[in-house]
Order: structure tokens, then C-alpha cells, then sequence
């Protein structure tokens, strides 16, 4: 059967159709918030790079995720962007470190609210990498391991919701899991970066949380953009090490890595819609080229299509406000 037969507009024809007829719901409840959390009180710095994004001292860090919670928004992922930095990272597992302060005093004000952390090393060590480096130069797999699954621990016993590792190193998940259990901390999940790439579109970020590296690149444990079986394999591996959630960055460019995790595994798959793919539709649409709004949301609700679950993004809360304009 084929034309005129079949007639796919007539699904189409008013806005009720379109409503039943529609495949993909994108929903504030599906997103997570990104936030900076700086040292000091009363601070916002906006980040250049990404309008509308500032890091925030801990007390407007609370006002932040008050407006997002407010907004409909289920969550958000806390990074720290830290002072001291030194070889081995140490600030990072600090318990009186600006994370952990920002976590308590979120769940304090907001109990309801899920407050992610993201766990890696890039923040607090001198190198800028995400692990240990050895005098050579070579960022160490194993020695990095309980160094993160430290941080981790620290997170989660300041009341973290959900910890959640980027720093890319073999096994982080299992070591992750067994000092979290080891510390009575099994009731919380681990939401790991399973397939995040090498990506330019990192940039504005490494600006916002003051994380580039000093030296080299990050493609010794970022996988490389070409590909796809290996996010698949990343994401089973992590499932077996124990991961809760397995998420996958960027998300504009890596759709059919998306789709093919959420094929893969049987836990839900976030997708991570990175500072680069924000401030890509903010100069856009400043320029005047694009309806902000419009783009912003028909991205988002690409990346639900594909596969994802959930969805981190800078524009969680505008997107939040936006859909409940448009009665969704
Ligand atoms: C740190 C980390 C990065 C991002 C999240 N965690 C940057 C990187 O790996 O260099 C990127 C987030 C974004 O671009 O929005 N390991």
C-alpha cells in the first residue's frame, strides 16, 4: 500500500494529532543541571564562553538549584573548581572542600533535590590530567584508582546523591563501588561517563572549571571520536563493574552511540550535551541566525529520541521553564 493510500499528514493535521501521534516526550523531569561551585560568599563569576553559566559560591550555588528545582528540574551535578592544586590531586578528596560543602548545604535547603557529583582529578591536580602522571609524563591507570575512589567516597559521605567519575581510567567503576560499600555508602549510585570522548567540544568548559591540561591531551584515556564499538564495550564494562547510570559525551555529535548503548544495556543512559554544544547555540543565536528556544529544544528532544534517558545540560532549567510555556 503506498500514496494515496497511505497518507502519513493525516496524523499531522492539528495539534492534537501531533500530540498523540508523538513518538519522543522531552520533559523537565528527564533533565540534570551542570553547576561551578567556587570558594568564598556571595560570588558569581560569569564564565565568558558560556553565557548565562557563572560559577557560584556555595550559598548562590543553593539559590541556583532552588530556581532549577523550582523550574521542575530533578537534579544537578556539581563540579568543583579549586584553588589548590597540587601532583596528586589532593584537594578533590578534601571533606571540607567546596563540593562537599556545596552538597550538605544543598541537601540541607533542598533534601528533595538529587545532587550529583562529578568525580576526577583534572580540577585539583597541577597537570590538568584526570589521573596521576609519572615523571615521564604518562598518566598512571591503577595508581589513580583509589586516589578517585577517595574522592568518591568523600562526596558521597558528605550526602551526594549519585557520584559520578569522568576521569576515563580503567576500573574506576569496581574501585568506585568496593570503597563506597567498604564505607557504608552501597546505597549510593554510581553514574559513570562510560563512553565519553576526546572532544573539542570541551572548551568553554576547561575555561568554567579551570581543568585544561598543562600538557599533552586527554586521548591516552578519552576515546577517540571514530568510535562506536568501543563506547558499546566501555558501557558493558562499566554495567559489570557496577555502574547504575552509564552516560555518554558529547551528545549532538555521538547520537547513533547513544542509540547504541541504550540497544546495549538494560540501566538507564544519560547523554551529556557539553559547554561546546551550549555555547554553540548561544553565539548562534546572539548573532541572530537561529530562534534559541526553538534549537535548543529540538536538540534536546534529538538526544531523547536517540536513546537517552537522561539528559545533563546547561540549559536544564531554561528548557524546564520553556516546556511549561509550551504546556508539556
Ligand atoms: C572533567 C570533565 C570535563 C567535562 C566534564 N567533566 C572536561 C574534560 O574532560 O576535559 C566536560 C563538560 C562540558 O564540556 O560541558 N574530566
Amino acid at each position: 500500500m503506498s500514496f494515496p493510500a497511505e497518507r502519513p499528514r493525516r496524523l499531522r493535521q492539528s495539534p492534537a494529532w501531533r500530540r498523540l501521534a508523538r513518538e519522543t516526550e522531552l520533559t523537565a523531569g528527564d533533565l540534570i543541571l551542570p553547576l561551578f561551585v567556587i570558594a568564598g560568599r556571595n560570588r558569581a563569576v560569569p564564565v565568558p564562553s558560556m553565557p548565562g553559566v557563572s560559577q557560584l559560591s556555595v550559598d548562590r550555588i543553593v539559590a541556583e538549584a532552588e530556581a532549577a528545582a523550582k523550574a521542575g528540574v530533578p537534579g544537578v551535578l556539581l563540579f568543583g573548581v579549586l584553588e589548590q592544586k597540587d601532583a596528586t590531586g589532593s584537594a578533590a578528596a578534601d571533606p571540607d572542600g567546596v563540593v562537599p560543602q556545596a552538597i550538605r548545604a544543598i541537601k540541607s535547603r533542598l533534601p528533595d533535590l538529587l545532587v550529583w557529583a562529578d568525580v576526577c582529578l583534572c580540577g585539583a591536580t597541577d597537570h590538568g590530567h584526570c589521573g596521576l602522571v609519572s615523571e615521564a609524563g604518562v598518566v598512571h591507570n591503577d595508581e589513580s584508582l583509589p586516589v578517585l575512589a577517595r574522592v568518591a567516597a568523600t562526596y558521597a559521605a558528605a550526602g551526594a546523591d549519585a557520584v559520578a567519575p569522568s576521569d576515563m581510567m580503567d576500573g574506576r567503576v569496581a574501585a568506585i563501588r568496593r570503597e563506597l560499600d567498604a564505607r557504608e555508602l552501597s546505597h549510593v549510585p554510581i553514574v559513570s561517563y562510560a563512553a565519553k570522548y576526546a572532544s573539542a567540544f570541551y572548551g568553554p568548559f576547561r575555561e568554567a572549571a579551570d581543568s585544561a591540561p598543562a600538557f599533552g591531551d586527554r586521548r591516552g584515556y578519552q576515546m577517540d571520536p571514530a568510535n562506536a564499538n568501543e563506547a558499546v564495550r566501555e558501557a558493558l564494562l562499566d554495567v559489570e563493574e557496577g555502574a547504575d547510570i552509564v552516560m555518554v559525551k558529547p551528545a549532538s555529535a555521538y547520537l547513533d552511540v547513544v542509540r547504541r548503548v541504550r540497544d546495549a544495556v538494560r540501566c538507564p543512559v544519560a547523554a551529556y550535551h557539553v559547554s561546546g554544544e551550549y555555547s554553540m547555540i548561544k553565539a548562534a543565536a546572539k548573532a541572530g541566525w537561529i530562534d534559541e528556544r526553538a534549537v535548543a529544544l529540538e536538540v534536546l528532544t534529538g538526544i531523547r529520541r536517540a536513546g537517552a534517558d537522561v539528559i545533563v545540560t546547561y540549559y536544564a532549567q531554561d528548557a524546564a521553564l520553556w516546556l511549561r510555556e509550551n504546556g508539556r
